[in-house]
């Protein structure tokens, strides 16, 4: 379930970077839902400027907790060799397990700064940010693309080849192009084609939504593993789902209790970490911690208008005590 390359522990399932959610709580949520199985899955932070980071703009997005360290992949964006390498030497120096390049962002704030999924449009850049962020620092140095700009650009094959070339270590692959955005499915097959000419091991990344999808994703493009994004989305559960059924164990479903009990210590976490502040970033997650209740529509929209720490562990004790 997780292989060892030059000395780097490589874990088979892999929660990719998601801006706005992968942020230190939710992944101190994640373990502790996970237990022991996290040592199967990979963790990584949000994706942080690199010019930020020199700058010190949002030094919060690369905290790493003291059990995080070493642990956590922290993936950073920007288009300068120099910054992006002064960047990662300071996230290798904050603890970080690996520097993951972001080369697959489609948003337009970013790519139109040339980041993202722009570099897929500059090769020969791509390959150089590669080179100088693995001389400034001794941790591996992965990347994270997409299959291209859009359909008549689909350059991952060469683009992957060049950049294993410059020395990543690994590569997780979206399978779907920039212009399609989130758009249409993701192509497991040219994700399987890319790994087909690779050496190094492939996350395989897209549409993964269950335990048993995962399995069918490994196995149709032999990845050495899967990354697993929106699915987890307030459904951690859906995680440990996914390592038990890679590791032939049994699973239950997540009952209703469980679901807001662990909704409870996410508000928790988030309150202890950032007060208020903390309590608007957890909005995304609570559509899915209230489904399969009964009137589930009323209890997400009375946590879609609840705006701070007390209304919202009411709501939800509220929901719990209808399950008594
Ligand atoms: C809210 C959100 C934020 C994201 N932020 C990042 C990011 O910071 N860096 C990155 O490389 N990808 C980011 N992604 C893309 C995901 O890591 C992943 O590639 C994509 O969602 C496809 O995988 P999925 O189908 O499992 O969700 C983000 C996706 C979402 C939904």
């Amino acid at each position: 379930m997780a292989k060892t390359i030059n000395n780097h522990k490589l874990e088979k399932i892999y929660i990719p970077p998601m801006a706005g959610v992968t942020d230190l709580v939710f992944r101190r949520l994640i373990r502790r839902v996970l237990g022991s199985y996290s040592q199967f899955v990979r963790l990584s932070t949000e994706m942080i400027s690199s010019k930020g980071i020199l700058y010190q703009t949002n030094p919060s997005r690369m905290r790493l907790s003291d059990d995080e360290k070493e642990k956590v992949i922290i993936q950073l964006f920007g288009h300068e060799p120099d910054t992006m390498a002064t960047a990662a030497k300071i996230a290798e120096n904050a603890g970080a397990a690996g520097i993951d390049i972001n080369m697959g962002c489609p948003v337009p704030k970013i790519v139109n700064g040339k980041d993202g999924a722009a570099l897929m449009k500059e090769p020969c850049l791509a390959e150089e940010i590669v080179r100088e962020v693995k001389k400034a620092v001794k941790i591996p140095v992965s990347v994270k693309t997409r299959l291209g700009w859009n359909e008549q650009n689909k350059n991952i094959l060469d683009f992957a080849l060049k950049l294993q070339d410059a020395g990543i270590s690994s590569l997780t692959l979206h399978g779907r192009t920039r212009s399609q955005s989130y758009t249409g499915v993701a192509d497991w097959d040219y994700i399987a084609k890319v790994n087909n000419i690779l050496d190094i091991p492939i996350f395989a990344n897209g549409d993964i939504t269950s335990a048993e999808k995962a399995q069918i994703a490994l196995e149709r493009t032999s990845c050495h593993g899967v990354a697993i994004a929106r699915a987890c989305i307030g459904n951690p559960w859906m995680i440990l789902q996914t390592v038990k059924h890679l590791l032939g164990e049994t699973y239950q479903e997540i009952s209703p209790r469980e679901k807001l009990e662990t909704a409870l210590i996410h508000v928790e976490l988030a309150y202890e970490d950032k007060g208020e502040k903390g309590i608007q970033a957890l909005k995304r997650h609570f559509s899915k911690y209230v489904s399969g209740l009964d009137g589930a529509a009323y209890w997400r929209q009375a946590l879609a208008t609840a705006d701070n720490y007390l209304a919202m562990t009411n709501i939800l004790k509220q929901a719990l005590q209808t399950l008594t």
